[in-house]
């Protein structure tokens, strides 16, 4: 394992000694959509698995094979199949599920819209016609840059009606992300809101998306949600409110025929350069994967109210919030804010109003709720609750056996989900009827998946070891590419452990993991310059460019230091132009800089400026000792440093920092 990890490492070591177990309850095996051993040991071939899986959801014509995987690691699921994936998603819930729930939106400001399955088919198809009248085809790229409304999951399925690939764009990214996002994507068409809801407070949307469009020359039509209904900047011709939009337009509309390996949708996410990756997804396979993992992880019955906290920026809500729950016709939560607007237990408010029965949301979020303390989770009845899960980041034992406990009340199994933007879908999980848990793993792949962790030379480590995590065959919902850049999903993904000239075709995640002696997994981290900022990735290089774009700044070096909360947080090193003075001034405006540059949440927790930074003899950063610093460690090997004697005078600044700074906000 690399060096960084020593401390998680053991941290683990720890954790595997923890000796406390869960099994489900026979009541909860009993009843469960999945209850036996031999499914979740995945003994038939993954293939076969597969096929046996589809029919969850609808096709309009079969595969001529299940898989094709003759051109690796380029793999085509559901060959020559046909779909439209709202076809599964709605159309088929009209049948006996029209008055049924979709969504119960919960507004941050308190105002409320239930949206039955029959409304949502039908504002989905207005909204389709509406696009196909700004001139949407099969092909074409739809941004969408949105708060969490009910207009957000419309517009996914309204593009996906068309044939045409959505990119969201997670609406608390800066204009310049977005600028980079719609250029890159080519997006033809741009929808997003007035303004949104967040913390009691205005996010100006519109604003930010009409800097953007200053340099997006692929963009032909904006469509704009009145959500606040803000005075807002309307360019004739080119600008609409969705709501003159869709007036006019029919609820019905034929869904547009594609391929089961047709593009749905582009969603970036951070890689190990300062470039996002636009991580391509495709339909049938896709599709099929968050359905059922969705069904079998959660536990989904007709009569649940099912709720995932995350938005639908990032990949858990397209997969958890829209596909997955609409494919299985479950009826969800969609809450557009925050978890103490206007007080601490919003979250358990909700839970309590709608009698939610399955709750999905970060370690991030629970670690913030324990914080708080068990008072506001108290205050409500939560005894709906039938499971509850987590995903984003590893866990810690402590904060499993708070959730388990009080938000839980021991009856609830937890399932702890491992999964990738690049995976589609849950991969490592527990089947809440099956698995033992054990607070602090994800436990183990999931039925259809296949997982190993292996060393350095890429072979398989015994268990009890640790090293990388690798998934050793395809999947349904895996990425298809990065979009537009083959070459660059071959390297990162399949060049480190792969063996071409063995066909032996390997998946590395970036993630290091050990595994106990009962072949249970507990992932580590990252291993590579990813850094997981309460759940969300953000690469060390990204914000160090953002960081060197201000004129102020010679070089930096941003390194992820671990954080009782949010999980890890940005500690930035920056070397100073010159004579420019490094003071608290420039301190806050660096960090507002790099939130103008990439948004928000990539701002520095603390910045500490220094005259150097430690560098190999050739020049390379050493961010092992920055993170050393950071976590106030004793420092690691410093022999190969051409100036070692800087390292002291950063930590004694970093030091001093650290009383001053450390707040993430
Ligand atoms: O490091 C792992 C961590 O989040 C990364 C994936 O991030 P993203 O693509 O943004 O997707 C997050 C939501 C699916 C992984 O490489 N991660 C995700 N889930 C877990 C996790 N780490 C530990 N335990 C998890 N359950």
């Amino acid at each position: 394992m690399p060096e960084s990890h020593d401390e998680a490492a053991v941290t683990i070591e720890a954790l595997m000694d923890e000796q406390r177990t869960f099994p489900p309850s026979a009541e909860f095996r009993a009843q469960a959509n999945v209850n036996s051993e031999s499914e979740y040991q995945g003994g038939e071939d993954f293939v076969k698995y597969w096929e046996k899986q589809a029919h969850h959801i609808q096709w309009r014509s079969p595969w001529t094979e299940v898989l094709d995987w003759s051109n690796p690691p380029f793999a085509k699921w559901f060959v020559g199949a046909k779909l439209n994936v709202t076809e599964s998603c709605l159309d088929r819930h009209l049948v006996d599920k029209a008055d049924k729930v979709a969504y119960y939106f919960e507004g941050e400001p308190g105002d409320s819209r239930t949206i039955t399955y029959r409304e949502l088919y039908h504002e989905v198809n207005q909204f389709a016609n509406g696009l196909e009248e700004l001139g949407v085809r099969k092909g074409d790229r739809i941004a969408i840059y949105m708060g969490m409304v009910p207009e957000l999951p419309i517009a996914l399925l309204a593009s996906a009606r068309l044939g045409a690939t959505h990119s969201v764009v997670f609406g608390g990214f800066s204009s310049d992300a977005l600028r980079d996002r719609i250029n890159d994507a080519e997006a033809k068409v741009l929808v997003t809101c007035d303004e949104s809801w967040r913390n009691g407070s205005r996010v100006a949307l519109k604003e930010y998306a009409d800097h953007a469009l200053e340099e997006t020359p692929s963009i032909e039509k904006v469509v704009v949600v009145a959500r606040t209904k803000a005075a807002i900047n309307m360019v004739e011709g080119r600008d609409v409110f969705y709501h003159d939009l869709i007036a006019s337009q029919s609820g019905e509309k034929v869904a547009t025929e594609t391929d089961s390996e047709d593009p749905l949708f582009i969603l970036y996410t951070s890689g190990t350069t300062a470039r996002p990756k636009g991580i391509q997804h495709t339909t049938g396979g896709y599709l099929l994967g968050a359905a059922v993992t969705h069904k079998n992880v959660f536990d989904i019955k007709d009569d649940d109210v099912y709720w995932c906290t995350a938005d639908i920026g990032w990949v858990t809500g397209h997969s958890y919030i829209v596909y997955g729950p609409l494919a299985n016709g479950t009826t969800s939560v969609l809450y557009e804010g925050v978890p103490n607007f206007p007080d601490k237990d919003r979250f358990w408010s909700i839970v309590e109003k709608y009698h939610v029965s399955q709750f999905y949301t970060a370690p991030t979020a629970i670690r913030t709720f324990m914080k708080w303390g068990s008072e506001y989770a108290d205050r409500h009845d939560l005894s709906s609750l039938k499971l509850i899960g987590t995903v984003g980041e590893p866990i810690n034992p402590e904060a499993w056996i708070w959730y388990n406990q009080t938000i839980g009340h021991e009856k609830c199994p937890v399932v702890d989900t491992w999964w990738q933007t690049e995976t589609g879908h849950i991969m490592i999980s527990p089947l809440p009827g099956v698995t033992t848990t054990k607070p602090g793993s994800a436990t183990m792949p999931l039925p259809g998946i296949g997982a190993d962790i292996v060393d350095d030379e890429g072979h398989s480590v015994p268990l009890g070891g640790g090293g990388y995590l690798v998934l050793t065959h395809p999947w349904p919902g895996m990425l298809r590419t990065i979009y537009r850049d083959p070459e660059r999903f071959k390297d990162v993904y399949w060049g480190r452990f792969s063996k071409p000239s063995e066909n032996k075709w390997v998946y590395f995640a970036g993630d290091g993991a050990k595994r106990d002696t009962d072949g249970y997994y507990w992932l580590l981290g990252r291993v590579d310059d990813v850094m997981n900022i309460s759940g969300h990735r953000i690469s060390t290089l990204e914000v160090e460019s953002a960081l060197v774009d201000h004129p102020a700044v010679a070089e930096a070096a941003v390194v992820g230091r671990a954080d009782a909360t949010t999980g890890q947080a940005i500690a930035a090193f920056v070397t100073l132009k010159g004579t420019v003075e490094g003071n608290e001034t420039l301190l806050q405006e660096l960090r507002n800089h790099v939130a103008t540059k990439i948004g928000k949440i990539a701002r520095p927790a603390s910045i500490v400026f220094t005259d150097e930074l430690p560098k190999t003899r050739s020049g390379k950063i050493m961010r092992r000792l920055l993170r050393d610093i950071s976590e106030q460690r004793q420092l690691g090997d410093v022999t190969t440093l051409a100036n070692a004697d800087v390292v002291k005078e950063i930590a004694d600044r970093a030091n001093s920092a650290a009383s001053k700074q450390g707040s993430t906000e």
